[in-house]
C-alpha cells in the first residue's frame, strides 16, 4: 500500500484525477473495510484538490443517511432520504451537480461557506446504493462533467471492494 500520495503540481483537474485514481485503487485493493476505504478516499480527494469538505454518508436502513468518514469542518450527522442534495442523490441513484447551493431547493447548509456541491451515489458490489459521496466547495460552480466522470470511476472502484 502506498504511504504517500503523489499529486502533480500545477496540473489540470483531469491530470490530477488520472494520477490519483490508480493510487486510490492501490489504497483500497484487498481491503474490505467500508470505513477504511472511504476514510482513505476522502483523505486522498481532500489532499489532491483541497476541497472544502469531502465525505461519505451511509444509509442506516431507517430513512436516514448517517455521517461517515470525512475531511473538513464538522458536519450534519443525519440527513433524511427526502432532504438535501444527499437525499436526492441517494433516492434517485444518480449524481447531482449543484453549481449554486442557494438555487437548490432543500439544500442543507452544514456550513454557510459551502457554495457548490457534487453528490454521487455509493453502491456496493451488487449495485445496491448504500450511501453517498458528498463534495463541497467554497467557490461557486466548482464542479463539472470532468469531476463527475472521474468521481464516478472512484465510486465504482469503491463499489468493487464493498461486498453486498
Ligand atoms: N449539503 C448537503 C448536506 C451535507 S453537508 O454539505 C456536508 C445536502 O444538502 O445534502
Amino acid at each position: 500500500m502506498a504511504e504517500n500520495l503523489y499529486i502533480p503540481e500545477g496540473a489540470g483537474k483531469a491530470e490530477i484525477y488520472e494520477t490519483l485514481i490508480p493510487q486510490i485503487r492501490n489504497l483500497v485493493a484487498g481491503e474490505e473495510s467500508l470505513v477504511a476505504n472511504t476514510a482513505n478516499t476522502a483523505a486522498a480527494l481532500k489532499q489532491a484538490f483541497g476541497f472544502f469538505w469531502v465525505g461519505f454518508y451511509f444509509d442506516n436502513g431507517k430513512g436516514e443517511l448517517v455521517l461517515g468518514p470525512f475531511q473538513g469542518p464538522v458536519a450534519c450527522t443525519r440527513i433524511r432520504y427526502d432532504r438535501g442534495v444527499c437525499g436526492h442523490a441517494f433516492t434517485t441513484r444518480a449524481t447531482v451537480l449543484v453549481p449554486d447551493v442557494d438555487q437548490f431547493p432543500g439544500h442543507i447548509a452544514c456550513s454557510s461557506a459551502s457554495r457548490s456541491e457534487i453528490v454521487l451515489p455509493l453502491k456496493d458490489s451488487g449495485g445496491r446504493v448504500i450511501g453517498v459521496l458528498d463534495i463541497d466547495s467554497d467557490r461557486l460552480d466548482d464542479f463539472d462533467s470532468t469531476d463527475q466522470e472521474y468521481l464516478e470511476v472512484i465510486t465504482d472502484l469503491l463499489a468493487e471492494t464493498l461486498k453486498n
